[in-house]
């Protein structure tokens, strides 16, 4: 349990918006965002990573390439650089007008709306820990915007949530998994007092979920797209369900 985190507003279990509503907006966008929303989503989880001149930006991949009309890696760009960029166009022409947003618009946009789950992205991770590091600007803006009741921190990178755990009164943190975990995982995951664990759906057994209930972790498994597979990872008792198709999963 974390002492700021509330989900008592919330669906049981949760639905939570894959970079927001991928399926039908480009992802990582205020458009996808808003589009979770609307699809009754209880929370949104999205990725974020930093500029060169050290902003933090909303984005999944470690270039620009894929989802901009950009080239190139993030951390190589100004933000002003990146804002001028058609985040959107990529995913459908009438979205030309999106942009990469920074965190704390986001923060904005769903303050009092819905929870957030904020990935911070392995590759941002910074060994000489320069008092700007993403993790302390993540956790600042959070902090300072009043949002610790309804923002998870989580990442693939251990380092980065040992670091946040070392804070003062930190938000929620969860572990992002592509495999099962074992005791090990289990202790190292108390002993920072994490919320939650985010494993790949597919590695995901009843037994898996037994464990972390019984140490008293949440289970918010990746990404589900088919009513099957909602069905199947329900059935396992997992406290939500991150996906890319916000109301086919809410109709299951
Ligand atoms: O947060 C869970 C999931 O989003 C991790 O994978 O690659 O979609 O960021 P990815
Ligand atoms: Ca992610």
């Amino acid at each position: 349990m974390n002492p700021h985190l509330d989900l008592s507003r919330f669906s049981n279990p949760l639905l939570i918006g894959h970079r927001g509503y991928p399926a039908r907006f480009p992802e990582n966008t205020l458009a996808s965002f808003r589009g979770a929303i609307e699809a009754g989503c209880d929370m949104i989880e999205l990725d974020v990573t930093i500029t060169k001149d050290r902003r933090i930006v909303v984005i999944h991949d470690d270039t620009l390439d894929r989802t901009t009309a950009g080239k190139g890696p993030v951390r190589d760009r100004s933000f002003e650089e990146i804002r001028r960029l058609d985040a959107g166009g990529w995913f459908d022409p009438r979205f030309s007008a999106e942009r990469v947003p920074e965190l704390s618009e986001v923060l904005d946009l769903t303050a009092g709306r819905c929870l957030l789950n904020i990935e911070i992205k392995a590759s941002a991770f910074e060994a000489g820990y320069p008092a700007d590091a993403i993790e302390h600007q993540v956790v600042a803006l959070v902090t300072t915007t009043g949002a610790e009741d309804r923002v998870i921190i989580s990442s693939f990178d251990w380092r980065i949530l040992q670091r946040i755990a070392a804070m003062d009164s930190p938000p929620a943190l969860a572990l992002i998994s592509d495999h099962g975990a074992d005791r090990s995982v289990i202790e190292r995951l108390l002993a920072m007092k994490a919320f939650s664990w985010h494993p790949r759906f597919k590695v995901l057994t009843r037994e898996q979920v037994d464990r972390m209930h019984a140490a008293g972790l949440k289970v918010f498994p990746w990404t589900i797209n088919t009513r099957e597979e909602a069905q199947r990872i329900l059935a396992l008792g997992v406290d939500g369900l991150i996906c890319n198709e916000l109301q086919v999963m809410r109709a299951v």
